[in-house]
């Protein structure tokens, strides 16, 4: 289908935005929908977000993706947000209906559909969390709507896991019992009682980076999982030990796909996204 006067206009806007697999695979799944629509990436810097949002209205850009650093400060600008995003405190996906501007998170549903592609029976598992962040908290979001009951904390400022916790609150009223804070220099004691380990730190981006905590210490036991898009230190270690495990390709896959689900209405083409960001 060719562009014309019809044409609809998404995008993801972020900073930097170059490196982002978004622009190709929600191409691809428009294409494969036959719905008249691009997707564009917007480099928008911190100082130009309101009017870049003011823009989304003004151009009707039908939706949008928030990546960094806009996700938390995007909230501010939008006519209404839904429950994840206000528990989240992070947005990733809005649609504009009429100049109305709707914000959702679909990074906790990303989340659990690729854990369930591993783990199809993860309630009755114990986590531990690596970080406590934006990302963490749309995964703990998940986690905890899902059912899960026990789940180890760990972040290198522990106070933000509190933070969490008590933000929590209202979503779960036995929210402290789930939840369990852990030093990041204690992640190693808790080992031996976890079986599901999540890092959601930017810790692995660069191979440089010097390792959360021991990873000799992961077990064949462990299923791991990383929400970076690549092999990081943590999953060539779970790999070598001989663990389930998965990077961070299928949250980024299925966050999109919900994202093409609440903007189209329609059912995402989830097997030709994942072709093409395996590409
Ligand atoms: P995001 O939205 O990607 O989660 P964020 O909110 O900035 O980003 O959170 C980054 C997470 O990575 C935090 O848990 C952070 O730990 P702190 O809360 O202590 O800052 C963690 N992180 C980043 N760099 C780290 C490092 N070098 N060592 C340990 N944790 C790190």
């Amino acid at each position: 289908m060719l562009v014309n006067g019809e044409t609809e206009v998404y995008g993801i806007i972020g900073y930097p935005v170059k490196h982002s697999k978004s622009p190709q695979f929600q191409t691809a799944a428009f294409r494969h929908k036959n719905i008249n629509a691009v997707y564009l990436p917007f480099e928008v810097k911190p100082e130009n977000l309101k009017k870049a949002v003011n823009g989304i209205k003004a151009l009707s850009i039908r939706g949008i993706n928030i990546t960094v650093p806009h996700k938390e400060e995007v909230i501010r600008y939008l006519d209404e947000t839904s429950e994840e995003v206000q528990f989240i405190g992070a947005c990733n996906t809005v649609k504009n209906i009429d100049g109305y501007l709707i914000g959702y998170n679909t990074d906790a549903y990303g989340f659990i559909e690729g854990l369930k592609e591993i783990e199809p029976q993860f309630q009755d598992k114990t986590f531990l969390i690596l970080g406590a962040g934006g990302a963490s908290r749309a995964v703990l979001y998940g986690l905890i709507r899902e059912g899960a009951e026990k789940i180890f904390v760990a972040n290198r400022t522990i106070d933000r896991v509190f933070q969490i916790i008590q933000d929590f609150s209202k979503l779960n009223r036995f929210i402290q019992e789930i939840i369990i804070p852990v030093p990041l220099d204690k992640v190693e004691d808790y080992l031996s009682s976890t079986d599901i380990i999540v890092n959601t730190t930017s810790v692995g981006l660069k191979d440089e980076d010097p390792p959360l905590f021991d990873y000799s210490k992961v077990q064949k036991k462990h299923t791991v999982v990383d929400i970076i898009y690549k092999k990081t230190k943590l999953l060539k270690v779970a790999e070598e030990k001989g663990c389930r495990w998965q990077d961070g390709l299928p949250m980024l896959l299925y966050q999109g796909a919900k994202a093409f689900e609440i903007w189209t209405g329609e059912k995402a083409p989830v097997e030709v996204m994942r072709k093409v960001l395996q590409e």
